[in-house]
């Protein structure tokens, strides 16, 4: 075990929450952990996990006695003098970000001199403005406030969490970001100090940018549809230009997630409240749209009309090794092919509770094989890794129908194709 060090406090136990506590417990602190979920808490506290990530259980296993619960601020406030803010900030239906769980944490801060929030949250640009102002009109205005954005990548979240590309963090200069960056120390990355606008717009440009790389190469891919070329040759001669990078450049069927959707349309907002149409977000969220429906074009080339077919689902989850269903391309796909009079039949190896709560008339399947059983066409929707190594045969035994959409060009397209499917991949 590492060596103690100071402690600090995590506001919000969801998969940020949960990642930073694990990640600073990992480093030596004591975490004081605080959710207004009572439930949440009730179950951290009877050392269950309620989200799945890689390694995470394992880590709040090992850090059992470093690691705090409650839904009282106050003894996270005792402890420590760093409080990271790690609240959900979701869309509204205007598009912006919604800040009430963060206006929330705000309002409860005391009068205090030695304590300073860290915004994790991914909040729009001059947030951090609004809330030292916030602060000074409440008498406290010596509460700090640091923006340190988080990058890390559900399903491989902790692993990030510990060995970051770079860490940012935004501040006036005080004893607050001097903390941060001492506390982020031992994990060596690249620190990136600057001030608390900056460091927003950092974290929002960077998802802008990379849900950007996703829909142009998805356009890419639909243009080699109808020329003949094929996107995973024209995405690696392509990626291997260091200008271009070859990192993030995969069609499929669509961005989601909890992230890219909102983030993207939260800039996207945030400029248009400024005076500014950023008409490339525009497009990015269009394509991307789009994307997630030409499935159902695929589909049709072959079975014609959807009414009375049977169509599985392999995988839910927005992406591989996480159990995250927000805005999760399978959620449009399932409606689609339900509002084109199918049967919608599923299997994800993780995700199947979250799905529940979201999906209406899907069968779900306790595997891939009862999935496809009897299907007309199966859609791989998640790359997940058990998705490589089906028994195309198999597969294709169980199923009324010859036809696999994989979404993910995730498939043995050859090993596909020689065990009798019609294979329909993006861009290829
Ligand atoms: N999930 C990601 O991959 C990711 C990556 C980078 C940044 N972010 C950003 O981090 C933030 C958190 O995302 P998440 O996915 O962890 O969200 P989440 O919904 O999983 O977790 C948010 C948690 O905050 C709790 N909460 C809400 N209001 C609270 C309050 N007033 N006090 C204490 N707890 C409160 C909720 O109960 C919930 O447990 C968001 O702004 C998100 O954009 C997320």
């Amino acid at each position: 075990m590492a060596p103690e060090r100071q402690p600090v406090a995590v506001i919000g136990t969801g998969y940020v929450g949960l990642v930073t506590a694990a990640g600073f417990a990992e480093l030596g602190s004591p975490v004081w952990c605080v959710d207004v979920d009572a439930d949440k808490i009730a179950r951290l506290l009877r050392g269950e996990v309620p989200i799945y990530e890689p390694g995470l259980a394992e880590s709040l296993a090992r850090n059992r006695e470093r690691l705090h619960f409650s839904t009282d601020l106050a003894p996270a406030l005792e402890h420590a003098r760093l409080l990271f803010v790690a609240v959900g900030t979701p869309p509204t239906y205007s598009g912006d970000a919604d800040l009430s769980a963060v206006h929330a944490v705000v309002a409860a801060m005391p009068v205090s001199d030695h304590h300073a929030l860290v915004m994790k949250s991914t909040v729009p640009v001059g947030t951090g403005q609004a809330i030292k102002r916030i602060f000074a009109e409440h008498g406290k205005g010596s509460f700090a406030y640091v923006s340190c954005p988080e990058f890390l990548k559900e399903g491989s979240a902790l692993e990030d969490f510990l060995a970051p590309d770079r860490v940012v963090v935004g501040d006036d200069g005080n004893w607050a970001g001097d903390a941060v960056v001492e506390l982020y120390s031992p994990l060596n990355a690249p620190v990136v100090r600057t001030d608390i606008a900056s460091a927003e717009m950092v974290k929002l440009a960077a998802n802008a940018f990379l849900a950007t790389k996703i829909s142009f190469i998805n356009e890419i891919a639909n243009v080699c549809e109808e020329t003949g070329a094929d996107v995973t040759e024209v995405a690696r001669g392509m990626g291997l230009d260091q200008r271009i990078g070859g990192h993030f450049f995969k069609p499929g069927i669509g961005f989601g997630g909890s992230c890219f959707p909102k983030d993207v349309s939260a800039l996207k907002q945030l400029a248009g409240n400024s005076g500014y149409h950023f008409q490339l977000l525009t497009a990015v969220i269009e394509v991307n749209e789009l994307q997630k429906r030409r499935v159902v074009g695929k589909l049709q080339k072959h079975l014609g009309s959807l009414v009375g077919k049977r169509i599985a689902l392999l995988g839910l989850a927005f992406k591989a090794n996480t159990d995250d269903m927000r805005e999760a391309s399978s959620l449009v796909l399932a409606g689609r092919l339900q509002a084109d009079g199918a049967t919608v039949s599923a299997y994800d190896p993780i995700a199947e509770s979250e799905a529940r709560k979201l999906m209406t008339g899907v069968e779900f399947a306790g595997s891939a094989l009862d999935a496809v059983t009897g299907a007309d066409a199966a859609i791989i929707v998640t790359e997940w890794p058990e998705f490589a190594a089906l028994d195309w045969e198999a597969v294709r035994a169980r199923m009324a129908g010859d036809v696999l959409v994989d979404g993910r060009n995730f498939a043995d397209r050859d090993a596909v194709q020689r065990a009798g499917f019609i294979y329909e991949g993006i861009g290829r």
